[in-house]
């Protein structure tokens, strides 16, 4: 946890955003897995956590706008939960810990909002994600479980955005303990890609890392021979020499900040001409891409510079043609990368995405495309000092779409289809990097992980 006064000031900064009414923060609950007292790991709500700093299932937070006052609602343990569960402090106490002195019961939560409700003060809440927090919601502000979410505040929404998209130096020096341990867990996959692995084997492994020195992973992992499917959780093949195994994995500190890595190596630990060929390009668009970051430029821009990055490699390669001008304003490149180069992040590891992408990497000024691969773009948005953001180009050939574009006759002019076929059953390649942006530029987060050819072969040389 870190100082009590750093959820207090959050708090306080929030009360800047905020006119008048009260925000209501319900934090989660205890969430069964297949039968009620078997339950997942608890994670608590991002904003919860973010302004309210407790760990604990079944607590709500509410910020008064209007009389300057913060509360917890929450239930101390009983007796029977401390048998099951160990004791814990009150929640008298652990409000405290965040600069909070008025706590209630959480069966006193209703009639708190019944009677703001009935002084006619605005009652805000962020979009709900779970069915848990939807139906609590409902019960307690009396909308049907179908209109919660599009009665969410926007005027919530935006001033959480301005506060959680500036990251801290707390926070970002808990990102980079994140970045650190996925360092452990990309290293240990690229030298545990060997053929006759099951692909399993190292996502299982992998998983332990992120348990025993930090904590969950922060999305499921993608660990894949198959990485032309962007977000493969299957982990069943045998893995094979000629093949690139893609690793799209990070973890979640105890404060729940996230990484988000992806290394792709070939399976053996040599590339091949072909494979470092497509990989190179990679790379080269993951570096000049985070080389581009600084504060002012638009996202938007910068995922066209790896765009128009990968159209003149693969140019080279034989794999496109014709002016690479035209390819990137017909967003030929989508053939090859189909989505958006980045996103930010934070708690969330697409972060704060829960309340709609629009309100998180898009504004007034900047509008998201509706094209084919570009509207997969997360973040378009002009970047500011102490943004934390994911660089991620990559090149996959995807047997489906490059029949379908084919069959089409879509971007004709571009593409070498003929070339193109020799390539099914090539993979994907994506290289995943986190990145802060600061005053003067940007920072990669973490130690760095091996990316250059060399140093992949380098790590892969000590798992043979
Ligand atoms: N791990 C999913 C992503 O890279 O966004
Ligand atoms: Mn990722
Ligand atoms: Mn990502």
């Amino acid at each position: 946890m870190f100082k009590k006064e750093v959820y207090s000031n959050r708090r306080n900064n929030l009360r800047n955003e905020v006119k008048s009414g009260i925000a209501l923060f319900l934090g989660n609950v205890d969430c069964a897995f297949n039968y009620p007292a078997n339950q997942y790991h608890f994670r608590q709500d991002s904003h919860f956590l973010y302004f309210f700093g407790l760990q604990n299932p079944g607590f709500a937070g509410v910020i008064d706008f209007d009389n300057n006052k913060d509360y917890i609602f929450g239930n101390d343990f009983d007796i029977d939960d401390i048998i099951w569960m160990g004791v814990q402090p009150k929640v008298v106490d652990l409000a405290a810990t965040v600069e909070i002195e008025n706590t209630a019961p959480f069966t006193d939560l209703a009639k708190f909002l019944a009677d703001a409700k009935s002084e006619g003060r605005e009652i805000h809440f962020l979009p709900p994600y779970r069915g848990e927090t939807t139906i609590e919601l409902s019960s307690l502000l009396g909308f049907a479980n179908a209109d919660v979410k599009a009665a969410a505040s926007v005027e919530l929404i935006k001033g959480v955005v301005k506060l959680k998209e500036i990251k801290s130096e707390e926070e970002i020096t808990e990102i980079e303990k994140a970045v650190d341990i996925a360092y452990e867990m990309h290293t240990t996959s690229m030298k545990m890609a060997m053929p006759g692995v099951v692909e399993q084997k190292i996502a299982g492994t992998i998983e332990g890392i992120s348990l025993a020195l930090g904590g969950p992973v922060s999305f499921p992992i993608i660990l894949s021979q198959d990485g032309q499917t962007l977000h493969n959780h299957n982990h069943g093949n045998t893995l094979e020499v000629g093949r690139m195994m893609v690793t799209d994995a990070g973890t979640e500190t105890q404060e729940c900040y996230s990484s988000d890595i992806t290394r792709t190596v070939p399976v053996g630990g040599k590339f091949n001409e072909r494979q470092a060929e497509i990989y190179q390009i990679v790379l080269d668009a993951n570096m000049a891409s985070i080389e581009a970051i600084k504060p002012g430029i638009k996202y938007r821009e910068i995922h066209f510079l790896a765009a128009r990055t990968i159209i003149e490699g693969l140019k080279k390669a034989g794999l496109m043609k014709g002016d690479t001008d035209a390819a990137l304003k017909a967003e030929a490149h989508t053939l090859f990368m189909p989505h958006g180069l980045g996103h930010q992040m934070g708690m969330d590891v697409h972060d704060m995405e829960g309340f709609g992408e629009d309100f998180v990497g898009y504004d007034e000024n900047t509008k998201r495309a509706t094209t084919f691969g570009t509207a997969y773009l997360r973040l378009g948005k002009e970047l500011k000092t102490g943004i934390v953001l994911t660089v991620e180009p990559g090149i996959y050939f995807i047997p489906d779409l490059i029949d379908q574009f084919r069959a089409e006759g879509k971007f004709m002019d571009f593409v070498n289809y003929d070339k193109l076929e020799t390539y099914k059953g090539f993979g994907g390649i994506r290289i995943e990097d986190d990145i802060l942006v600061t005053e003067t530029g940007y920072r990669v987060l973490g130690k760095p992980i091996p990316k250059t050819i060399e140093e992949v072969e380098a790590v892969m040389a000590e798992g043979k």
